[in-house]
């Protein structure tokens, strides 16, 4: 089937189901709840909608690690609340993608408990080894969460892989049963209407042969041996040609550790297995690729990031724009300022809005939400956050230690989302959510924003209003304005003689304002700011854009 690419028109809005709202009044995040909401979504311009898992998970990496593939668990709804919402989704003209997650299961999935007992055809569907002849285990690989990625299994008598966590059995997708079992996943959902996938790690799932240990990196030791590794083009279009060539569908890879060239093996229209991918590049201007390790911010860096990709893709692939998900703390807090956090959330969404791609939100970001700053770390939840806490910096003190944690934990991004000012910030009736809510509540929450033109919801709603009704966004050429500067994000987009010019400052400090050559203000119309007036000097994290009609 010819590829459409309707996903090119669309922003979508990701969902964290668990913190996102609570429908039923058991504390927890569901379905029902999202389906009270679609028509807030679809009120900010977003048309499209991508789950984080909601399928039956014992909740090890809250849901990324699944224990039945075709259901959905009962605590979001069941099957009955899902296709509810699907209809919804589409009855309001909005597609729904849905996270497939297959470089791993959870330990407690069927398979698994199948495969530790040698029951075929189970057996080979994880990557089982003895320990080496001198005990040791099998290779010297790092798990991405807890420690050495392999875990000794007393009833099968030999080490699993898992490049996450201990309860993260990775698959063997070496084995064609594997891989017919991926296929069935997704007819499965695609035969319901569901309009896509988004693919978890899913430039990990082919191993180098051998399983060989890694001399190469110092941290996350072994990922030069499983990322891109060597078969993955293969498996991608296996995928491909028996299933998605056969449905009106887009899929989405998330791939660490990622560069241009390299995506576009991926992407490239013409020969690529996939439609869009996931880059932590852009995300990851903080840090060296993950949050994990944050460093200083430095824009430039950021820039660097956001124009390579977008010289690189042009005419060739599609990107996929985000600054914001469930993995990655809060943007306000970590690029923007929470002292000028209005104006910083705006010129955040002004960074990313205007380029060429696909924009994602992710829930509470329209809002402005920021970090989460637990005075106990045994508050934290999340599998990675705890092992880290646990186990680095152990010569610091535990308030420093913890202090690194409200920088770098994913639990920032997943508090429960303000919808008000009531208690628990209308997210439930229930007296006690499942999780905790950002004290700032009161202050920050969807409803005091709703009916505020100034507001930064209201901002994202107009900006993406605009990329919608400007053809130079989706169309139009990018290019980057002083690159070198350390405080001004500028970058112009071009078409046909219609152009657009985005300016923002990342500056604590009034700076002056740099115009390129090409670009007459006199004869533009500034149609998305910041600040209710304009002068000579940008005020801090202002933003300005500019249009010029054809
Ligand atoms: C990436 C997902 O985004 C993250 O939340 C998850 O923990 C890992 N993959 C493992 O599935």
């Amino acid at each position: 089937m010819a590829r459409n690419r309707w996903y090119k028109d669309m922003v979508f809005y990701q969902i964290w189901p668990r913190s996102f709202k609570d429908g039923n009044g058991d504390g927890m995040g569901d379905l029902w709840g999202v389906l009270e909401k679609l028509d807030y979504i679809k009120s900010l311009g977003c048309d499209g909608i991508w789950f984080s898992p909601i399928y039956p998970s014992p909740g090890a990496d809250c849901g990324y690690d699944i224990a039945d593939y075709m259901d959905i668990a009962a605590e979001f709804g069941g099957m009955e609340a899902f296709r509810k919402v699907l209809e919804g989704v589409h009855e309001r003209g909005m597609k729904l993608i849905m996270d497939l997650v297959v470089n791993h299961t959870s330990d407690e999935h069927e398979w698994f408990q199948k495969s530790r007992k040698r029951i075929e055809p189970y057996t080979d569907y994880y990557i089982w080894r003895d320990a080496k002849p001198d005990g040791k285990l099998p290779n010297n690989w790092d798990s991405n969460f807890e420690g050495k990625a392999w875990t000794w299994d007393e009833e099968r008598g030999q080490y699993y892989l898992h490049l996450f966590a201990v309860k993260q059995p990775d698959l063997n997708m070496d084995n064609p049963l594997v891989r017919e079992e991926v296929k069935k996943i997704l007819r499965f959902w695609l035969d319901m209407g569901v309009d896509g996938f988004r693919e978890d790690v899913i430039t990990y799932i082919s191993k180098k042969e051998g399983l060989p240990d890694d001399h190469l990196f110092p941290i996350y030791k072994g990922m030069p041996n499983y990322n891109h590794g060597p078969h993955i083009h293969e498996y991608l279009s296996e995928f491909k040609r028996d299933v998605f060539d056969h449905y009106d569908c887009f899929t989405l890879a998330e791939a660490p550790l990622v560069w241009p060239k390299q995506a576009l093996k991926y992407i490239d229209e013409k020969t690529g297995q996939i439609d869009m991918m996931i880059q932590f590049q852009c995300q990851c201007a903080d840090c060296l690729f993950t949050d994990y390790m944050p460093t200083k911010f430095s824009l430039t860096r950021m820039k660097k990031a956001f124009s390579d990709w977008q010289y690189k893709l042009a005419g060739r692939a599609w990107n996929m724009l985000y600054l914001e998900n469930h993995d990655h703390p809060r943007i306000i807090s970590r690029y923007g300022s929470e002292q000028f956090w209005a104006q910083s959330g705006k010129t955040l969404a002004a960074s990313y809005l205007f380029q060429q791609g696909t924009p994602f939100l992710y829930q509470g970001q329209e809002i402005g939400m920021l970090n989460w700053r637990p005075h106990d770390p045994d508050m934290y939840e999340d599998v990675q956050t705890r092992y880290t806490y646990a186990h680095s910096n152990l010569k610091k003190s535990p308030a420093v230690r913890l202090q690194k944690m409200w920088r770098s934990s994913r639990d920032s991004a997943r508090t429960l989302v303000q919808w008000d000012d009531s208690p628990n910030a209308g997210f439930t009736t229930a007296e006690k959510p499942w999780f905790y809510v950002n004290e700032n509540y009161t202050r920050i929450n969807v409803a005091a924003q709703e009916n505020d033109p100034d507001s930064i919801l209201n901002f994202y709603r107009e900006a993406i209003r605009l990329r919608k009704s400007l053809p130079v966004v989706r169309h139009g050429v990018y290019k980057e304005h002083f690159a070198s500067d350390s405080k001004l994000y500028i970058y112009s987009r071009a078409m046909k003689g219609e152009k657009l010019l985005v300016i923002c400052s990342y500056s604590n400090d009034p700076v002056a304002m740099r115009v390129p050559a090409g670009f007459d203000l006199k004869n533009a119309e500034l149609i998305l700011t910041n600040y209710k007036t304009q002068g000579k000097l940008l005020q801090p994290y202002e933003c300005r854009v500019y249009h010029w009609k054809k």
